[in-house]
């Protein structure tokens, strides 16, 4: 894949370009927690964007994706979110080093990806973080990653118009090969959780679907979030976030308010703790627990944070039953995407067949899978 990249890039071109990948990303638990200041769990994937650059002389970006066919050339100074056009996400880093004051010029990119688009795998923030790399090497810039995860995220927000938590950015650039990374969203601190699953794997099931509320019900949902911190910090000013926040607070000052904003935030303070009791789990080798917190976060995702959609609950409710799977839950930012399942590795291939059989029966979609392990962040794969 990298020695086609940069054959294409060449054909392109006619330069030889530097090669940088960065991962799409799987969370073990812990979602919806990030812009909340809370935990997440995240690792990083095989599945890559790839970029291609050199750089220019002029200020052009000189912009071609694999996937699209498509050349797009836009002027350095000036760039501007276009809608649903995949240059923003280029376009929104290059735009976010020019912000921070660096002298940038002009490039030529190539993009390639195998980051499936829509399957809640962060498409988005592999693209990201590879050209923050990228950009970073090429033009000297010497941010180190935690920067450049800042940076890629900020691009997300302003180009891409969501209102991302910090999980995905991180994920991509700091992840380590068979290592979890237990992330404290306040902090930043971290810790490299080895992930051994002996006998048992992770599958992925992909829905085939995106729900179109998705973008705006996310920034939704962080809008509730931060409505019933504002009800328990108009009584206790030290309470910030719903990473500060029990139960007993919701109860207290949130419920009489609103039942709606009430059942999200209690959603947010159970997931905060179940990913503290997973880390427990799987240091002590308890996949079991880890399995059953899983599907713990499933339907408090489904019923209380209501980010789930019919697909992703039929995913979960084909596997419940299933032998050799210990646990599943939809991942990532919802409305679509991926079903994260656990399951005995020697089961695997009867359960992919049963359930595709099942859900394309029940909903006339095709199911896709991929076979998941925790791989490495962010790099230069050219040399
Ligand atoms: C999306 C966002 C992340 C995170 C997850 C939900 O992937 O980009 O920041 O909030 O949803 O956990």
């Amino acid at each position: 894949m990298i020695t086609a990249l940069q054959q294409q890039f060449v054909d392109l071109f006619h330069t030889a370009p530097k090669v940088y990948r960065s991962p799409g990303r799987i969370n073990i638990i812990g979602e919806h927690t990030d812009y909340n200041q809370g935990f997440v769990l995240p690792a990083a994937i095989e599945q890559a964007a790839y970029v291609a650059i050199s750089p220019r002389e002029d200020n052009e970006l000189h912009l071609y994706a694999v996937s699209m066919q498509e050349m797009v050339v836009l002027q350095l100074h000036g760039l501007v979110p276009k809608a649903g056009a995949w240059s923003n996400y280029i376009a929104g880093v290059a735009e976010q080093f020019i912000r921070m004051g660096f002298t940038i010029k002009g490039f030529n990119l190539v993009l390639h990806s195998d980051v499936p688009i829509g399957a809640g795998l962060s498409s988005s923030a592999a693209i990201e973080c590879a050209v923050a790399f990228a950009l970073n090497e090429c033009f000297d810039c010497a941010l180190d990653r935690l920067q450049l995860v800042h940076l890629a995220q900020k691009a997300e927000h302003e180009f891409a118009g969501v209102q991302c938590g910090i999980m995905d950015q991180f994920a991509s650039m700091m992840s380590r090969r068979n290592h979890l990374i237990k992330l404290d969203c306040r902090s930043l601190e971290y810790e490299y959780i080895p992930f051994q699953l002996g006998s048992h794997t992770m599958v992925l099931f992909d829905t085939n679907v995106k729900h179109s509320l998705a973008s705006t019900a996310y920034n939704n949902r962080r809008q509730q979030c931060e409505q019933g911190v504002q009800w328990i910090a108009a009584q206790l000013p030290h309470i910030q976030t719903l990473r500060d926040a029990d139960m007993g607070m919701l109860e207290q000052f949130v419920l009489p308010k609103d039942l709606l904003v009430y059942r999200r935030c209690t959603y947010v303070v159970k997931e905060i703790q179940r990913v503290e009791a997973a880390c427990k789990a799987l240091k002590a080798g308890d996949l079991n627990k880890l399995g059953e917190l899983m599907y713990e976060t499933h339907a408090g995702l489904s019923c209380d944070y209501e980010v789930s959609c019919t697909e992703l609950d039929l995913l979960v409710d084909l596997v419940k039953a299933r032998p050799g799977v210990i646990g599943a839950r939809m991942m990532g930012g919802g409305f679509g995407g991926c079903t994260l399942n656990l399951v005995e590795a020697d089961r695997v291939d009867e359960l992919i067949n049963s359930v595709q059989i099942s859900y394309e029966r029940a909903t006339n979609l095709p199911l896709n899978y991929y076979l998941v392990s925790a791989a490495d962040g962010s790099g230069r794969v050219d040399h």
